[in-house]
């Protein structure tokens, strides 16, 4: 990972390549890892993430011209540039959009137009937030060049809309409150139904633990298919139980009446299953590090939530599983897929000692399933997002 100050230079130096001139500063957003709460999200309901080391960077500066400039270091395909005026869902198209949707959201306050240059370490199609590292990196330049009076909640919404309403993705606000949110040494405790949050401290290497991403390899697409059908489900769900969200139910029992007779019945009732088992979860771990207990109790807590994603909600693929498997196999404590399913990434909860034993079982299991070496790094609770120069 590059430093702080490293990335600043680069992008820095990049920006003057691309569009002449110095940049007005540079700032970075993380990707991240959610510890557990996953789909909680967009049912009211709470999540844990932490951030990644891996980081977004975007060095801005505003125009004369009216128009919306971005490159980024790991396209290149050459700039993206338009009027202001021309900014819509669709255009532009690709990465692009990300940034042009934050644009967006304040559009009045850059009548002089923007110019951007994006360099990301987060790696794309993990499941580790790349899109949520790119908004949020955008949104804090803008906030504290032309927008001072916002705060970090406003920006986490700037973003969400970027995602959600320019680029298409249906997503919920676990991704961009991570970034945006998050503080090294914690990890970060937040209801999204009232938007409350709690640094809640978690310390894995004094206890002796790692915390182990794997990226499987399989690429997920959230503006399309499996996603957005999952949050039609939990809404028609919430509508058949009397609930606005999923998040109001905290006896599973009360779920029964979903049970029907029919197929859809029965597939609701464990969709819904998956969200309310989750939000106990969450609350399991967090007490679990709140108090003096040992980390290592919380990761059969994480393995319930891969099977409850596996088998309830039905977002897992072989490749994940077979992470959750090898990892278990080899000892570590927990493990389970995040985010948004469909592919991306697992995390394992090991023994700083068992990392590489891990690792090795974990690689060893994708030959045998004649898939490609799985990137594999080991991360800790970083911090959220910044201004680097
Ligand atoms: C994706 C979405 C988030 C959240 C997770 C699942 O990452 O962007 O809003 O719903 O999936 O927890």
């Amino acid at each position: 990972m590059s430093s702080d100050q490293d990335a600043a230079h680069r992008a820095r130096e990049a920006f003057t390549a691309r569009f002449g001139g110095e940049p007005e500063g540079v700032w970075a957003a993380p990707g991240r890892v959610n510890v557990i709460g996953e789909h909680t999200d967009y049912n009211g309901g709470f999540v844990l993430p932490i951030a990644l080391e891996h980081t977004t960077r975007a060095a801005v500066a505003r125009r004369g011209d009216g128009r919306f400039a971005a490159a980024s270091l790991q396209d290149d395909g050459g700039a993206v540039e338009l009027d202001l005026a021309d900014l819509a869902p669709g255009s532009p198209e690709g990465w692009a959009g990300y940034p042009a949707g934050v644009v967006t959201g304040l559009r009045d306050r850059l009548p002089g137009g923007i110019s951007v240059l994006v360099d990301s370490e987060v790696p794309v199609g993990a499941g580790l937030s790349s899109s949520a590292a790119l908004t949020c990196s955008v949104a804090l330049a803008l906030r504290d060049l032309v927008a001072p009076e916002l705060d970090g909640p406003d920006l986490v919404e700037i973003a969400r809309g970027a995602e959600n309403d320019f680029v298409g993705a249906p997503t919920g606000i676990l991704d961009q409150s991570a970034s945006v949110l998050c503080t090294a040494g914690h990890a970060l405790f937040l209801d999204t139904r009232d938007r409350s949050s709690e640094q809640v401290p978690l310390d894995l290497a004094g206890a002796g633990l790692a915390l182990l991403v794997v990226d499987s390899g399989v690429t997920h697409e959230h503006a399309g298919g499996g996603y957005g059908d999952r949050r039609r489900e939990c809404e028609e769900a919430a509508r058949r139980l009397g609930v606005d969200l999923l998040r109001e139910v905290e006896d599973v029992d009360r779920l029964a009446v979903l049970s029907d007779g029919t197929a859809e019945g029965e597939l609701l009732l464990r969709r819904a299953r998956h969200i309310v088992t989750e939000d106990a979860r969450v609350l399991e771990v967090v007490s679990a590090l709140r108090g003096d207990a040992d980390p290592r109790t919380i990761g059969p807590v994480l393995t319930a939530g891969h099977e409850s994603l596996r088998d309830d909600f039905e977002i897992s693929v072989p490749l994940l599983d077979a992470i959750v498997e090898s990892a278990l196999d080899a000892g570590a404590h927990g493990a389970r897929m995040v985010g948004g399913g469909f592919g991306g990434s697992a995390i394992a909860l090991v023994d700083a000692d068992a990392v590489d034993a891990v690792t090795a079982a974990v690689t060893t299991r994708f030959e045998r399933e004649g898939a490609p070496a799985p990137r594999t790094f080991v991360t800790v609770p970083s911090a959220g997002a910044r201004r680097l120069a």
